[in-house]
């Protein structure tokens, strides 16, 4: 039905058409027509509706398509691999899938919607369909298990990277794995890793980057915390440009972080660390501490001075509670 209604709305190119037209052609009621209309902006088509007059189609939803990505990257030969879902559950349990099916280094997930889209600590990931960008890196790389950590740093690099590029905004990083954009989170990143004692077998690496979601559309608990780069920039950007900026960026951060170290990368962290000598609420595993954050190490560790302490400690993984603005 919403096809019909799409092909109705597509016919009259951007001129109105009534509710009862569309009604008596698609045998339904207005009210009916109205819901599948709703149904169509939820997908993302842009569709204007006037007393009087109907509706009209304004914009198409913002389509990712292979074809067209492939050929904006710079770095092709780094993926191997492509799989894209209108919807799916959660596109890093679809990467965890197919690495369990033996799928290569380099595969790429990319979801237009998610039903379960997961982050940290058991939250929930809002995914609507049209707006933003989830997707999944299933990588093996060369490592032991301890370097692990260091991927969604280094991703989260390669984000800031791409997102600055496409927007000329200033990124700035929230360790382990958050971007900020005017004091508000517009990405975070899910890394979850499969390891044998002296290796990793495989790490998936999930990433949510809000583009065009307009804020007023998320939870009333997230409205005043998340952001959107079209929110932060004023203007709204094709997903698929942002996506191959990023993927470009990723495979040049990667390559840099395994021949040099994720010392290499840190200059690019530094500049944008948001925690860089502020205080902070910090949980570590089941205890809540507070201190003075001096900044990331060579390794990826957040370095630590605890309340009360002379000396600073390394952190490995945590996550960071609350923090000076
Ligand atoms: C966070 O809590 O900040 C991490 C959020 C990670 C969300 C992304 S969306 C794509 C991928 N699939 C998931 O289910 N989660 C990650």
């Amino acid at each position: 039905m919403a096809e019909q209604l799409q092909r109705i709305l597509e016919e009259c190119e951007g001129r109105f058409v009534s509710g009862q037209v569309i009604g008596r052609r698609l045998g339904m009621s207005r009210a009916a027509v109205w819901k599948q209309v709703q149904g169509l902006r939820r997908r993302g088509f842009g569709i204007e509706g006037a007393l009087g007059a109907g509706y009209r189609l304004l914009g198409r939803p913002d389509a990712i398509e292979e074809r067209e990505l492939l050929s904006l990257l710079s770095h092709p030969e780094f993926w191997k691999a492509f799989h894209f879902f209108s919807v799916t559950d959660s596109t890093n349990s679809r990467a965890v899938e197919l690495a369990g099916k033996g799928a290569p280094h380099g595969t790429v997930v990319c979801a237009d919607a998610q039903t379960a889209g997961r982050g940290r600590l058991g939250r929930r990931w809002e995914s609507p369909p049209g707006t933003n960008l989830y997707l999944s890196l299933l990588l093996r790389p060369p490592l032991d298990p301890m370097q692990g950590p260091r991927l969604t740093l280094v991703t989260a690099i390669a984000l800031a990277m791409a997102v600055d590029d496409v927007t000329a905004l200033r990124t700035a990083l929230k360790w382990p794995n958050d971007l900020y954009l005017g004091g508000r989170k517009t990405a975070g990143i899910l890394a979850e890793t499969a390891a044998d004692l002296d290796r990793l077998r495989h790490v998936v690496i999930g990433i949510g980057l809000n583009v065009n979601a307009d804020p007023f559309s998320f939870p009333e608990e997230l409205r005043d915390k998340a952001t959107s780069l079209r929110f932060a920039a004023g203007r709204a950007f094709p997903r698929a440009t942002v996506l191959a900026r990023f993927l470009d960026s990723f495979a040049e951060c990667y390559s840099t972080f395994l021949s040099l170290g994720f010392g290499a990368l840190l200059p690019e962290w530094n500049r944008r660390d948001v925690l860089k000598g502020k205080n902070v609420t910090l949980r570590l595993g089941e205890k809540e501490v507070r201190g003075n954050v001096l900044g990331v190490d060579e390794s990826g560790m957040l370095l630590l001075r605890r309340e009360g302490e002379s000396r600073a400690e390394k952190v490995a993984s945590g996550e960071i509670l609350e923090f000076e603005r």
